[in-house]
Formats: structure tokens, C-alpha cells, sequence
């Protein structure tokens, strides 16, 4: 890890842990609430509420979490900062409601991180309201997940973290994409070759414990984003269908893949062309596969929706609910309470690394 990238992330999120790799978790849609994300700042990481494309929510999830740190407030954080990020996803989100929700907010998020935009250009008109409705107090991250947009983005927001997505990853994400193991170190070569080599990266994608932190960092990463362990911790806003269909999935490469199947089924449009998701197979997908019609595979989504837990199957039969998840999935067999595992994954990172 660069020495002047860990000390521009300790100065910027001085209540991060100052002796191991960053460790945040992924804004992720309805899932990542204020619990989740408070739970990850105050072990020494970065947690994000995850916006998604829904933003009307925002400025009473900044309240809650301030209401929430004036009773129990965590130590070294900076005056007019709440210690949390929000995701958001730029091709669906309103960018006025994002910034009224900011102004408003009487402390404001240490950190918007900005994922799929409909063209790069917005990613620079979100990076420059942003700043300027924070007073340059929020700090700016993107999620790329192509050398040419990192470099782009590097180009021309002035990023202070880039989230380098690989193709492990849950949730959406480019539908060509690669793994870290390749993307990170050319994201790395290619930044510092052009002159921007500053710029804090941040691993995303498979990553669940602290083996893959260490590994990432050793590729040129800082520190690291989960979203699927987070899946399975106590604080996740997650149901008990959901959450048991990641403990009990194993062989990531097979039982997940990446697809628009479940986007398609639930009606989640508006992604652009090159996203998909990655998610753990269920009937849903392997009905579409074997040739059943888009509505009949509808109508059994939308029973399968009434059926609550149920509609993740039983003794692993009859799951049809979108259930996205990374490739990690088979290395995931507990839940845990978040800040345990910020501190776990830390720690163990940091025991390969001191021996390396
Ligand atoms: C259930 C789920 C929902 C997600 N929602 C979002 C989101 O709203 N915004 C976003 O930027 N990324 C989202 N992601 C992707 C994460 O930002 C991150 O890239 C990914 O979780 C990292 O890979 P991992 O799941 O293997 O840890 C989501 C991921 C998952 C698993």
C-alpha cells in the first residue's frame, strides 16, 4: 500500500483504522441502511447507505444517522462530517434531490460514491455539484469497471478514491468486464504511467475475507469493498430467504452468474445495455434458459414475490427471487455482526501482509 495513499485516506477519514488496508462496504440498494453502515464507520471502516436510483429517502437517512451519532458519536471524526458514504447510481438518480438532500443535511457524508452513469460527462457535472454543495467536504468516489473509464474519470473528476469493480462483483456491473486479479494492477500501471497515480484505489469484487484484502492490496488497491459478506451480517436489511440463499450457495463461478433475467422479472429498468447483475441461479434464470416465455416467467416471479422467505425456495427447491450476490458466495457460511467483520477482515489482512 502507497504510504501517500494511506495518508490522504487517514486525513480524509481520520476515524479509519491507521494500521490496516481501508475496509468499506458497497452501497447496496435497500440493503445497506443506517444500521449497516454506522456499525462498518465505527469498526474503522467506511460504510455506505446505498442510495441506488430511489434518492427521495436520502435526506431522512442523513437525519437518522445523525440523530443516531449525537447519542453515540465515533471517535476522530472531523466537525460538520458524518463518518458514512452514500452510493448512488447517476443513471437513475436525481441529481437535484441528491444535492438538496446534502445542503440540508447538517453534517454532510463524508464521501458520495457515483456508479453508472449514462455517459461520462455526467460524471462530472455529479463530482463538481457534489463538491459544491458540500463545500468540498464530501469527497468523491467512482466505481469503474473498465481501464479506460478509470482513466477517464481520473481525467477529468479529480477523483478522490476510484472503486475498481471487477467482474466477481454482486449486484450490476458491466456485462464485459474482468476480474481484479487483472483489472487492478492495469488500472494501477495505466493511472501512475498518465500521471495520476495519487488517486486512492479501492478493490471491489469477490473479496470477503482477508486473504482477498491482502491480495488486493498487493495488486496496487488501498483498501477494499465487500458487499456480499455484508449480505451476511446482523445490521444487513435483508430477508431470511435472501440471507440463508448466500450462506447455503457454494462454487461461486457456478451457482452465480451474470445476467438481466431477474432486472427483467422484478421490472428494474432503465440499466443501461452494458450493465448486468450477478446473482445466485434460481429457477428464474434456468426456466428462461430452457425456453419458458418472459410472462409466464413473470407470473411465476410475481407468486414467487407474495410467497415472502418462501419465494427463495424451500430444501433448496422452488427459488425464483432476484438474489444477487459475487462469486465470494461459497466462502461465506456465518453471519456475523458488521463490525466484526470489518475487524476480522482487517486483521487478517494485515497478518499476510506483514508477512509478505
Ligand atoms: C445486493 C447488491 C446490491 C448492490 N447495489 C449496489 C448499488 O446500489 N450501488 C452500487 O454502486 N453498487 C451496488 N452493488 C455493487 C457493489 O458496489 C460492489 O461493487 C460489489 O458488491 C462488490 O462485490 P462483492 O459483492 O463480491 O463484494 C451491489 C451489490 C450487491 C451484492
Amino acid at each position: 500500500m502507497a504510504t501517500s495513499h494511506f495518508a490522504s485516506l487517514t486525513q480524509d477519514y481520520p476515524w479509519i483504522s491507521p494500521s490496516t488496508p481501508l475496509i468499506t462496504s458497497a452501497p447496496m440498494r435497500l440493503i445497506s441502511t443506517v444500521p449497516l453502515t454506522l456499525a462498518v464507520s465505527r469498526a474503522g471502516g467506511i460504510g455506505f447507505l446505498g442510495g441506488g436510483t430511489d434518492v427521495s429517502n436520502l435526506s431522512s437517512l442523513l437525519h437518522e444517522a445523525t440523530q443516531f451519532l449525537s447519542s453515540s458519536p465515533i471517535p476522530n471524526v472531523p466537525e460538520k462530517i458524518l463518518p458514512i458514504g452514500v452510493g448512488v447510481i447517476v443513471w437513475g438518480a436525481s441529481l437535484p434531490s441528491t444535492i438538496s438532500a446534502i445542503q440540508n443535511s447538517k453534517l454532510k457524508p463524508a464521501a458520495v460514491w457515483l456508479f453508472a452513469p449514462e455517459n461520462s460527462t455526467d460524471l462530472v457535472t455529479w463530482s463538481t455539484e457534489v463538491r459544491k454543495a458540500s463545500n468540498n467536504l464530501t469527497k468523491i468516489w467512482i466505481q469503474v469497471g473498465t481501464v479506460q473509464s478509470a482513466f477517464e474519470a481520473a481525467r477529468t473528476c479529480n477523483p478522490d478514491v476510484l472503486v475498481v469493480q471487477g467482474s466477481d462483483a454482486g449486484g450490476h456491473g458491466l456485462v464485459q468486464s474482468s476480474s481484479i486479479i487483472s483489472f487492478l494492477p492495469e488500472v494501477y500501471d495505466v493511472l501512475k504511467a498518465q500521471g495520476y497515480g495519487h488517486i486512492p484505489l479501492v478493490a471491489a469484487g469477490g473479496i470477503v475475507d482477508g486473504r482477498g484484502t491482502a491480495a488486493a492490496v498487493i495488486l496496487g488497491a488501498s483498501g477494499i469493498s465487500m458487499g456480499t459478506r455484508f449480505l451476511a451480517s446482523t445490521e444487513a436489511e435483508i430477508s431470511n430467504g435472501y440471507q440463508n440463499a448466500v450462506l447455503h450457495a457454494s462454487d461461486g463461478g457456478v451457482s452465480t452468474k451474470r445476467s438481466t433475467v431477474y432486472d427483467r422479472l422484478r421490472g428494474t429498468t432503465g440499466w443501461p445495455s452494458t450493465y448486468d447483475g450477478r446473482g445466485i441461479l434460481n429457477d428464474s434464470f434456468f426456466d428462461e434458459q430452457n425456453g419458458m416465455n418472459e410472462a409466464e416467467n413473470r407470473r411465476l416471479y410475481e407468486e414467487a414475490v407474495k410467497k415472502g422467505d418462501l419465494g427463495w425456495g424451500k430444501d433448496g427447491k422452488g427459488a425464483r427471487m432476484t438474489t444477487y450476490a459475487g462469486t465470494g458466495v461459497g466462502l461465506i457460511r456465518e453471519v456475523r455482526r458488521a463490525g466484526e467483520i470489518v475487524n476480522e477482515v482487517a486483521e487478517e489482512a494485515q497478518k499476510f501482509l506483514s508477512r509478505s
